[in-house]
């Protein structure tokens, strides 16, 4: 079980790599496109400031451009990058050659087990299902991770929840089966604190 930090800020990268317990870091398009940056830039200063992976995402118009960004990404430091490959059967069989290749990759904006299995089958490191926006636009996003983690027993393919808006679902998340999380700096910070405890040490401070 890893949290990832879900942003592509080398402030918010640098303050949860001081955290200690950082899995790694997931970027995506938007995230980068907020750094007003170019990609590549931006993921070559984030793989330095963590220890753990950084996934990057392929967004090129066809699958022969996101093939090559795909090396491109790895090879700005082939032992820390992971691709994220958008769920489509086009680029799963795209990413047969990668992983072929030693390019870790994940399978994202999963929004079936069916697409989750036949990730599993090309051999992803990880789905990953967008449990937020699933629930909001499908109904119940953590049905849908439950029923991933069902169909994908017996394959090396894991879960990295995404999308998740609350410490509630988070926990929710795992409950369901994800393997990993990634989470904006925000709610990981968030997950270690609860007023009890802040009742709890209120109350001992006072003696
Ligand atoms: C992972 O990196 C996903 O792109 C991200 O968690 C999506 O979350 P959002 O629904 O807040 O955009």
């Amino acid at each position: 079980m890893g949290i990832f930090l879900d942003s592509a800020s080398p402030a918010d990268a640098t303050r949860a790599q001081e955290l200690g317990f950082l899995e790694g870091v997931t970027t995506n398009p938007s995230l980068i496109a907020k750094t007003g940056r170019p990609g590549l830039d931006v993921l070559g200063e984030l793989v330095e400031i963590v220890d753990g992976h950084v996934f990057y995402q392929v967004t090129a118009d066809s699958v022969e451009a996101r093939y090559d960004q795909a090396w491109e990404a790895h090879e700005v430091r082939p032992d820390k990058v992971f691709v994220k490959i958008p769920a489509t059967t086009e680029n799963v069989a795209m990413m047969v050659k990668l992983v072929q290749n030693g390019i870790e990759c994940a399978v994202t904006a999963v929004a079936s087990p069916a697409q989750a299995y036949l990730a599993a089958q090309a051999n992803a490191s990880f789905v990953a299902p967008y449990v937020n926006r699933l629930t909001r636009q499908l109904g119940d996003g953590l049905a849908i991770v439950r029923d991933i983690r069902a169909i994908l027993a017996g394959t090396q393919t894991e879960i990295l929840a995404a999308s998740l808006k609350s410490v509630d679902e988070v926990v929710a998340a795992m409950l369901a089966g994800a393997h990993h999380v990634t989470l904006p700096l925000d709610l990981i910070l968030a997950m270690g604190e609860h007023p009890f405890s802040q009742q709890v040490i209120e109350e001992f401070k006072n003696g």
